[in-house]
């Protein structure tokens, strides 16, 4: 029961915001313009009969004075007694309140009148006239100085009715007045209590009828979210709030029993379980996490709006990333939020008044939480530290990172932006946060010095280098530190543990615990794990009837008919061997010649962070060799390289694996590479070769590629004729087993890994 509150509660609950005064005011606004309109024409009627009550008063009592005055006026006019008249008159001067007395001749002369009136002048008054021609009293109320004053006015007659003059009863009427101004004060002071009565009156109805209900229903879904369901309020009774109580319980109670059976279900099967499916994986996280979702970090945003160049219409792609390609079929089964930038230029259109909407558009699994940087802010910490810092120290490329100071400052200060926009999604119990890659190493710690409960694992997509390596880097301390904070590193191969682990024994003070893959930290244990990344299912449908007539009309467009295809798919960065490739090619025409005119390269590469000149370089070098390249070999029909420079949505590049006889992976160093698991998915038809660098993580899985040193050109060079050359059997022996990997290893089994070393990590927690 919520009793009566004190005056000071009602005045915290009114003036702290609790009830907004915009409320009441909308519901008591109607009452109040009624009741203040009656109360006002009450206040006028009531006036106006005081003031005729009064006027009527003040007209008896001059009728009365007048009359007696008359017969002594009579004596006076008749003697001509001037001394008689100013006695007479005089009698008044000393009343309480001001009146007076006049005195006039036959002719309308004054005779005589009371001293407080002396300015009283003998004017030309109408209504002395009338009196003079009608012999008749009359009344008149006019203003003298600045007061109105009520005179009555009586002939005096001799014995005969002949006329003798007249005598005038003059009265101050501001007491009239007066009345009437404290008579509106106090009307208007019961109006100003009523008001405020009313308000306070609706502040009290609607905080018992709707916001304490709304207070507590909003609590209550609170705690039903975290599975508190001890702390859970008693919502009110059953016919609260229009049975809506009734329903909400009904509806709780509906999903408490769904998932307790999902989640005893799925304790039975996960360790059975062989190939692992986005609804294997709903029932692990339900299993695991109970009541809990997911938060997950990353700088790239699964969803994007931006406002297409052409039609100037938006639309909403999703980026070419690898953390998008793995997370969002994980974020999918399992639902939570996803923090990420809001990088695209319509993207602040379609966000809700917490910066947050449901995606994927057309059919809503989880929220994104998108958060906003400033020009200065991307520059410095996504452009500046992230990718020409962290990006080259991590991949051996031979290209120099650079350490600005500057960018340090943004990268930490961007760091500790995201890290309080995670905690501000985190439930106050079984707080799981799932942080992506480099661009993040410090939001770890800061996350965990806020909610130390919460369990923190960080994955990091890329290389992770030996130590000489990182060793170059002036901030490596800070950089090792911040991602000690997390409860689970992981990484997707073993190799890139070992050069963590290495890496933090050297370089920091810890202690490494190579039984367990741990490194202890201030009493702090991280456990670092390798979890190879990998794509979801998508890729691996059959060809449908509208991809087989895009697979045709590509086919025409780009004369591929009776040519070998190869295809590469990048985003363009120097990472990812294009250049090689394009030499590879070149040289593998000049060797073996016969493949002209029956070979074709087709290259998708995703313009990337153009704003860094090494990639805005690297991009127009690929251009200029590729024209180079093709015009050495154009033939008047026939060019061996294709190569399309734009966006390619899934969708878009998915007929392209399918043409594609050859899938051409050549990264210089990738922490995996999910271009080859999607070809290989792809290839339903069991057709088709991967070449692949042996410097991607994939290549560890993908054995059965054809393994190529991108920088060794011959080598790369043969690879292509292999791959051309490789009998049909042998074809579909490589591409089953790589597929039958990927299968066993997708993305749901990487996403089920990572959640149950967490959930294990937390169990150790708490108990
Ligand atoms: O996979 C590595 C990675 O850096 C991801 O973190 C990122 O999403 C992707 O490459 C694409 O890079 P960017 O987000 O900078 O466009």
């Amino acid at each position: 029961m919520v009793g009566p509150p004190s005056w000071y509660q009602l005045a915290v609950f009114l003036f702290k915001g609790k009830v907004k005064m915009k409320k009441i005011l909308f519901f008591t606004l109607p009452l109040l313009i009624i009741v203040s309109v009656v109360i006002l024409l009450f206040g006028v009627i009531q006036v106006h009969s005081q003031e005729d009550r009064l006027m009527d008063d003040l007209r008896r009592k001059a009728e009365t004075v007048a009359e007696s005055v008359e017969l002594s006026a009579k004596y006076v006019l008749i003697n001509n007694d001037m001394s008689g008249a100013l006695r007479l008159v005089g009698k008044f001067q000393n009343k309480r309140r001001a009146q007076g007395a006049a005195i006039y001749g036959k002719d309308g002369r004054l005779v005589a009148v009371t001293e407080r009136f002396k300015d009283w002048k003998d004017e030309d008054r109408q209504y002395h006239k009338d009196v003079l021609k009608k012999k008749a009293a009359k009344d008149n109320l006019s203003k003298f100085k600045k007061i109105y004053v009520y005179s009555y006015i009586v002939p005096v007659m001799d014995d005969k009715g002949e006329l003798l003059g007249m005598v005038e009863m003059i009265y101050d009427t501001s007491y009239v007045f007066a009345r009437s101004m404290d008579t509106w004060k106090s009307i208007i002071a019961t109006l100003v209590v009523l008001v405020i009565s009313l308000i306070l009156i609706a502040a009290l109805f609607l905080r018992q009828m709707f916001m304490v209900p709304m207070e507590k229903l909003t609590s209550w879904f609170k705690h039903f979210q975290n599975g508190e369901s001890s702390k859970m309020p008693c919502i009110g009774k059953k016919d609260d709030m229009g049975g809506l109580v009734s329903e909400v319980e009904q509806v709780a109670l509906s999903l408490k029993v769904a998932r307790k059976t999902v989640s005893d279900a799925a304790s039975a099967r996960i360790d059975k379980e062989e190939i692992w499916t986005e609804s294997k994986l709903k029932d692990l996280v339900h299993a695991k996490l109970g009541d809990s979702s997911l938060v997950v970090v990353s700088n790239r945003e699964p969803f994007m709006h931006v406002i297409d160049e052409k039609t100037g219409k938006v639309k909403c792609v999703r980026p070419a990333s690898g953390v998008v390609t793995a997370i969002d079929p994980i974020m999918r089964a399992c639902g939570g939020t996803w923090v990420a930038q809001g990088s695209g230029n319509a993207d602040r259109q379609f966000v809700n008044s917490k910066d947050k909407l449901g995606v994927p558009p057309e059919d809503i699994r989880y929220i994104l939480k998108r958060v906003w940087l400033t020009q200065e802010e991307e520059e410095g910490f996504y452009y500046g530290f992230s990718n020409e810092g962290l990006w080259p120290l991590c991949h051996i490329t031979h290209t120099r990172p650079i350490f600005r100071e500057t960018d340090w400052q943004m990268y930490k200060e961007v760091n500790r932006r995201f890290a309080d926009s995670v905690v501000e999604e985190l439930p106050a119990k079984n707080a799981f946060v799932f942080i992506q890659d480099y661009h993040f190493t410090l939001a770890g710690r800061m996350i965990k010095e806020k909610r130390p409960d919460a369990t923190v694992a960080l994955f990091w997509h890329i290389p992770w280098p030996n130590t000489e390596v990182f060793s170059i880097c002036p901030y490596q301390q800070e950089i090792l530190d911040g991602m000690l904070g997390c409860d689970l590193i992981g990484f997707h191969v073993q190799y890139h543990c070992n050069n963590f682990l290495d890496t933090a024994n050297r370089l920091l003070e810890c202690r490494v615990d190579n039984e367990k893959n741990s490194i202890v930290r201030a009493g702090k244990e991280t456990l670092v794990r390798p979890f190879p990344i990998s794509i979801d299912s998508q890729f691996d449908s059959a060809v449908s009837a509208g991809e087989s007539v895009e697979i045709e009309k590509i086919k025409n467009d780009l004369n591929l008919k009776d040519k070998i295809v190869a295809v590469g798919v990048d985003r363009i960065d120097y990472t990812k061997g294009i250049v090689e490739r394009v030499l590879a090619v070149d040289r593998f025409l000049e060797k073996y010649p016969e493949y002209k005119g029956r070979f074709v390269f087709v290259q998708l590469s995703a313009p990337s962070r153009t704003k860094i000149t090494r990639y805005h370089d690297l991009s127009e070098e690929i251009d200029q060799l590729v024209e180079k390249k093709n015009s050495k070999y154009f033939d008047g029909s026939w060019k061996p390289i294709i190569y399309l420079k734009r966006y390619f949505t899934p969708e878009e590049i998915k007929p392209y694996y399918r043409i594609g006889d050859i899938c051409i992976v050549s990264s210089l160093h990738d922490g995996m590479n999910l271009v080859a698991k999607e070809y290989v998915a792809a290839k339903t038809d069991l057709s088709g070769t991967l070449i692949l660098s042996k410097f991607t993580g994939a290549s560890r899985e993908l054995t059965d590629a054809i393994a190529v040193n991108p920088y060794s050109i011959e080598e790369f060079a043969d690879s292509i004729k292999t791959a051309c050359e490789m009998s049909a059997e042998e074809k579909r022996q490589r591409m089953e087993s790589m597929r039958r990997n990927i299968q066993e290893h997708n993305v749901y089994r990487w996403a089920a890994n990572i959640i149950s070393e967490m959930t294990g990590l937390q169990k150790k927690w708490t108990l």
